[in-house]
């Protein structure tokens, strides 16, 4: 048997065109901005998308492109102007920073009711605690995914692989918030496989071809793909071993067109989000 695919690209199409809706009842429309540091080409492309989205859903879009040499207090002083503007209900900074940067000092600059990344330590402290407010869009995204496809999380084993601020750890926040026991593993858990073979649901979030074989697959678990690498046929690829692992899995998503496009929707919604507080 092979798994139901869960299509972010249609449910993100689907996604963004409520956020469009919404967006038209508002008396002003929501307005992001993307500062982009350095010629970085995986990020050039996420920012194009952004851009493209921001159109969809009826966004004011701008973009700051800042050289890679830029310095600290360059990026600090545009945020800072950023912050002030009536027009800009969110900022976001695409990471990584080139070297020089001090990438936690430049997440804190930004206002937090603009933080549409959810990355600034108060966010990612009411996220902790459950009060309401921005979602990280990567995880957000998942648990949208996971909802649409009628996969219920509450008192399922999930396990996360990879420990990241941006996906691990705040995905294990979200599973946990909907009554998921979870199980977070990295590159240190000392049998990997023996633990993703617990997993309900398995997310994959670390980066690296070829990690999630099938036999490391709970025969009929869910399976996320978070990841976005090349293989050495320079093709996108995540973590999972799609092909041999779709056989195994009750659902699972593909890469690309899983939960890529899922990410960029809930950037839009944060916006959408941002622009209605602003508006009170
Ligand atoms: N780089 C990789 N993922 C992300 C993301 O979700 N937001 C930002 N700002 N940068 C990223």
């Amino acid at each position: 048997m092979s798994a139901v695919v869960m299509d972010g690209k249609a449910l993100a199409a689907k996604v963004k065109e409520q956020v469009r809706q919404k967006a038209e009842k508002l008396s002003r429309r929501p307005g992001l901005a993307v500062i982009i540091v350095g010629d970085n080409p995986a990020s050039r492309v996420y920012v194009n998308g952004k851009k493209k989205d921001c159109e969809e859903c009826g966004f004011y879009s701008e973009e700051h492109a800042l050289p890679g040499t830029a310095a600290q207090e360059e990026l600090l002083e545009l945020i800072a102007a950023l912050n002030e503007r009536g027009d800009i209900d969110g900022i976001m900074v695409q990471l990584p920073l080139p070297g020089q940067f001090n990438e936690q000092e430049v997440l804190r600059a930004i206002r937090t009711d603009k933080d549409v990344d959810c990355f600034h330590p108060y966010n990612v402290g009411k996220l902790m605690i459950g009060e309401k407010g921005f979602l990280p869009c990567t995880p957000a995204g998942v648990m949208r995914m996971l909802e649409e496809y009628g996969v219920d999380v509450a008192g399922k084993h999930c396990v996360v692989v990879g420990r990241s601020n941006i996906v691990g750890k705040p995905q294990s926040i979200l599973m946990l918030q909907k009554h998921a026991t979870v199980t977070i593993c990295h590159s240190r858990t000392p049998d990997l496989a023996e633990q993703c073979r617990r997993a309900d649901i398995l997310v994959a979030a670390v980066g690296k071809v070829g990690l999630i074989t099938a036999d490391m697959v709970k025969e009929g678990a869910v399976v996320v793909d978070v990841a976005m690498n090349r293989n050495e046929q320079g093709k996108l690829c995540g973590d999972v071993c799609y092909e041999e692992v779709t056989k195994k899995a009750s659902y699972i998503t593909p890469v690309p067109g899983g939960v890529g496009p899922m990410t960029r929707a809930m950037l839009m919604e944060n916006t959408l989000y941002a622009a209605v507080n602003h508006g009170k």
